[in-house]
């Protein structure tokens, strides 16, 4: 398991690629899959603003690129004072990978730390069963 010191120091490392010219606000998210792997992912806005993705969604897209689809644990820094929480889309996006009690910590940038599992996140989320799901 890598640990969270280690990750938070490695967000911290990483906010500045964040490309958030238009909010300014920078986030950074790491995702522990159950494999051991750690993903990173930057929040990257764009111009025609819906099109902008949030941390937490390029680091499960970079998870999934290299073939880690269950997760253990989300992590998530910002640039912003306090704590920042994954955003309502983001939760469903995690939800979709998430192993049984997957956690999402998240780090402040003055050392404060909360975690929660997503299932506390986003009580009674969205997922197809298989029955529902048509595989290619
Ligand atoms: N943002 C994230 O990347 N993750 C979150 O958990 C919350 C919000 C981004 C989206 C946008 O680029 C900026 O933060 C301000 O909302």
């Amino acid at each position: 398991m890598a640990d969270t010191v280690t990750i938070a120091a490695e967000l911290r490392r990483l906010l500045p690629n964040a490309h958030a010219p238009y909010s300014g606000v920078q986030v950074a998210a790491a995702v522990e899959g159950v494999d051991g792997q750690v993903h990173y992912g930057v929040n990257v806005e764009n111009a025609a603003y819906p099109q902008g993705v949030c941390a937490e969604a390029s680091a499960i897209s970079a998870a999934v690129t290299s073939g880690t689809t269950s997760l253990r644990r989300v992590y998530v820094a910002a640039s912003l004072p306090g704590l920042v929480w994954p955003c309502g889309g983001c939760r469903q996006k995690i939800f979709e990978f998430a192993a049984p009690g997957c956690e999402v910590v998240t780090l402040g940038r003055d050392g404060e730390i909360a975690s929660a599992t997503i299932e506390e996140l986003l009580p009674h989320g969205f997922r197809l069963g298989p029955a529902q799901v048509r595989r290619i």
